[in-house]
């Protein structure tokens, strides 16, 4: 073996987003959760991670970059997933460069990664990307991407389920992005994590009219990390243990009819209770964990407003919409002005009526943040979300659209508003025409969609370390 050549492997991976939350661990070290979650895998061209992998002789020790910074690779989960890693790697031949690694060399050979986020560098992302962990990038984990590039780079036979179970020793949620479209996070019976994996339950293209967008919520506080979270959750919260037990094993085999089904209904009201009761399990933890902020909360009550307003029906229901914008005004009076959903505003006689009559368009989900993931049923329903969206929460005076609205544009055109200039002269939502508006709340929002799984890059220019020497470009 020549001591110069440098061996490299790059891959494209997504993240997702969970519908049904994983929120707890039976198994601190191999990262063993207290109950099945659900996710969706976002499309890699609005946000993914780009990793590069390689191998040398002349590399002295394990390195890796992430976001061009060097980090430790001594912590346990890192090493865990490499030794892992390593143990399944196998021979491997460069004929071309004459290269061969014996399965016994990987033992000794030193590897380099560096990973790259491609979500925007806007406020409130780059600057906090400890905030944005929940969203994104595990940065707490080692990422299921170099699992993924390091088992393509040693030849490692294992399967994309297979390979989940070692990425989920890097970080849990992050095992669900090994596919593309909706995947399941089993979480297994064995004491050893071997049965606790990702599969596949459809791919990206069974349900494509679906639009997700992503309010990116600009203040924050200093949050929980989710491990702690969870830690803290698993020790303090009684209503963590009921949930694992009695609610997600029914709500997991109604949430996979409903994906099967394409039944947006019933998959927006699950997605939604499983939200809440997530963060009512935060709630429910000593010292309690709060990830919503009012930002948040009234991203929450945009849905429900429009929730009862949207298609409500039958016109013999009440005085349905005199009726209901009375009280969605004074919801959101008593929101701004108290913070809160006053008592007098809650008809349940009412709410239950009008839930059961309307078309659902959008679903609601938070993960240990602040920020709002919502599911649009079509791009008809994304089109009506963004002018709301827009309208309440326009960008500070100094930011553009283009530079407000990232991802997937194309839904601008269909809401009317390709080439706005001013977002502050957008006509109110029929709903609610005097709400107060909140410019600045939300640093930018990113319209995506389901997507596919991770991906081997051909393209050598794509690589983020130099092939000469192994190092980032
Ligand atoms: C709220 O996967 O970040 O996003 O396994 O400790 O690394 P660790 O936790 P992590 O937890 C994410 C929790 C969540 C819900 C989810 O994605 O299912």
């Amino acid at each position: 073996m020549g001591e110069k050549w440098v061996l490299m492997k790059t891959a494209q991976t997504p993240t997702n987003i969970a519908v049904i939350k994983y929120w707890g661990k039976r198994d601190e070290t191999l990262i063993l959760p207290v109950n099945d979650s659900i996710s969706v895998t976002l499309d890699p061209a609005h946000l993914c991670t780009t990793t590069t992998v390689a191998v040398s002789p002349a590399f002295q020790q394990d390195r890796m970059w992430l976001n061009g910074k060097e980090m430790s690779l001594s912590g346990g989960r890192y090493q865990n997933c490499l030794r892992e890693i390593r143990k399944r790697a196998r021979e491997v031949e460069d004929k071309e460069r004459g290269i061969k690694i014996e399965k016994k060399d990987w033992e000794k050979l030193h590897l380099h990664i560096a990973s790259y986020n491609n979500f925007p560098t806007a406020a409130g992302l780059a600057s906090s990307a400890a905030g944005f962990a929940c969203l994104v990038y595990r940065t707490n984990g080692f990422g299921f991407d170099a699992v993924f590039a390091l088992a393509k780079l040693m030849n490692v036979s294992e399967d994309e389920s297979q390979l989940s179970a070692i990425s989920r020793q890097g970080s849990g949620s992050a095992c669900r992005s090994l596919f593309g479209g909706f995947v399941k996070w089993i979480m297994g019976k064995e004491d050893d994590g071997s049965d606790s994996l990702a599969v596949q339950l459809v791919d990206e293209k069974h349900w494509e009219d679906l639009f997700i967008i992503i309010a990116v919520v600009s203040s924050r506080q200093k949050e929980t990390s989710s491990t702690s979270g969870m830690r803290e959750s698993v020790e303090t919260s009684s209503l963590l243990q009921h949930r694992a037990k009695e609610v997600v094993p029914k709500r997991t085999i109604q949430m996979e009819e409903a994906i099967q089904n394409r039944d947006f209904a019933s998959f927006a009201k699950l997605a939604c209770a499983d939200s809440n009761q997530f963060h009512a399990v935060c709630l429910d933890t000593l010292p309690p964990i709060f990830y919503m902020n009012d930002t948040s909360h009234r991203q929450v009550l945009i849905y429900i407003c429009w929730f009862l307003l949207g298609d409500v029906g039958e016109k013999n229901m009440y005085k349905t919409k005199e009726v209901l914008i009375e009280m969605v005004k004074s919801w959101l009076w008593d929101i701004v002005v108290l913070g809160s959903i006053p008592v007098k505003s809650r008809d349940m006689n009412l709410w239950r009526t009008t839930s059961q009559k309307s078309v659902i368009e959008v679903a609601y989900t938070f993960d240990a943040g602040p920020n709002a993931v919502l599911i649009a049923r079509d791009r008809k329903a994304a089109a009506q979300l963004i002018q709301r969206l827009l309208f309440y929460f326009p960008p500070k005076s100094d930011t553009d659209l283009d530079s407000y609205l990232l991802g997937d544009k194309t839904i601008l055109k269909d809401a009317g508003l390709e080439g706005l200039k001013d977002v502050e002269a957008l006509s109110p939502p029929p709903e609610n025409g005097s709400a107060q508006k909140y410019p600045g709340d939300v640093s930018d929002f990113i319209c995506t969609r389901p997507g596919k799984g991770p991906i081997l890059l051909s393209n050598d220019k794509l690589a983020l370390l130099e092939p000469e020497t192994g190092l980032p470009k």
